[in-house]
């Protein structure tokens, strides 16, 4: 098991970042899977990536100005545009030659789909096979997103995501609370699915009134996804709420967790304030606790993962693994998961 660090996976779409997190003629700077990245937004809407580095000196694209249409960049101004080839160096005199075109900063595969900029990270000139993960029932950017740095490892993050054991101890508010005196015994029935596994789907009890607005017959699937995905889509006879959470690394230790909320319901709109505060407040609660974990972690203690609490987790190494070794032996990814219930109390 990982300590503070965790490996990074190539060959696979990362969700870079909502795409209402940018505007028109803007450049939005990150680090992502340790390489530095600017995503610009052209005037006519689409999306595309650059390596954020100039090739004439290595000072990054960020500092310098976009137009729409190509970064300059603030030392020389030197041009760059989508694909990340040079279109303009400013101090070239007339009759000087020289073939600008074979200079390039590096670009990334980057697509936006259902609102959600995605980008391909793959080993040196690898493209994608193919398109980005889609989510179920919405063909529209999210309704709703928060996104939070967590200090720590994918790896960490990751369980957190999958594990279903901490809630009675860590989102503690008092709209979500369980009272961890009265854990309840739960049987929950998984198979694999594409990259991942899911919780395979099964009608919610039709006495709980917090599914009432989605109308009858409300049914519920979770299913986790390499690089880090949790897709729940809940959807009743009338209406569907589709959630998922990206954990994005940033470097081998932090990790950028993005949640994106879509729903159906029309008359959510004004609550979408209230509905970000505690999504923002849930999500804080897991990265307060890995970051009170990282204290610890900075001494590499030996780790636990038990049965079946756990079982999820284990499930994230051995995909990871499978990943890195499919890739290297050059073959068919072979799903590990096979299909069992996993029991537990919460
Ligand atoms: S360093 Fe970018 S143009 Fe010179
Ligand atoms: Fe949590």
């Amino acid at each position: 098991m990982q300590g503070t660090k965790a490996d990074l996976m190539r060959g696979l779409w990362y969700v870079a970042a909502p795409g209402t997190a940018l505007k028109p003629g803007k450049m939005l700077a990150k680090t992502l899977l340790n390489e530095p990245v600017l995503i610009c937004r052209k005037s006519d809407g689409g999306v595309f990536a650059l390596r954020d580095a100039c090739p004439h000196r290595g000072i990054p694209l960020r500092y310098g100005s976009f137009d729409g249409t190509t970064v300059q960049c603030c030392y020389h101004g030197w041009r760059f545009g989508e694909g990340g080839g040079c279109t303009e160096i400013p101090s070239l005199a007339p009759g000087q030659r020289m073939d600008i075109s074979k200079i390039n900063t590096g670009d990334y595969p980057c697509v936006e789909r259902q609102g959600v900029i995605w980008i391909f990270f793959g080993e040196r000139g690898e493209t994608p096979s193919g398109p980005p993960p889609a989510f179920p029932h919405f063909d529209k950017a999210p309704d709703a997103f928060v996104s939070m740095p967590f200090d720590c490892s994918a790896d960490h993050a990751a369980f957190g995501l999958m594990d279903p054991t901490h809630a009675a101890f860590v989102h503690t508010s008092w709209w979500f609370k369980k009272d961890a005196a009265t854990l309840k015994a739960k049987e929950k029935h998984f198979a694999p699915s594409e990259l991942g596994w899911s919780m395979v789907r099964h009608q919610v009890p039709g006495r709980n009134i917090a599914y009432r607005p989605l109308g009858r017959k409300v049914e519920t699937q979770i299913s986790y996804m390499l690089p880090g995905l949790r897709i729940e889509e809940i959807a009743g006879e009338t209406h569907q709420v589709v959630s998922v959470t990206a954990i994005t690394p940033l470097t081998e230790s932090t990790t950028e967790v993005i949640q994106l909320i879509w729903w159906s319901l029309p008359w959510m709109r004004p609550f979408k304030p209230l509905l970000r505060h505690l999504a923002r407040v849930f999500i804080d609660q897991d990265r307060a606790v890995v970051q009170k974990q990282k204290e610890g972690l900075e001494h590499n203690p030996r780790l636990m993962l038990i049965p079946d609490a756990d079982t999820q987790a284990k499930w994230w190494m051995r995909m990871k693994d499978e990943w890195v070794a499919h890739r290297r032996d050059d073959r068919e990814f072979r799903n590990p998961i096979r299909e069992t219930v996993l029991r537990w109390r919460s």
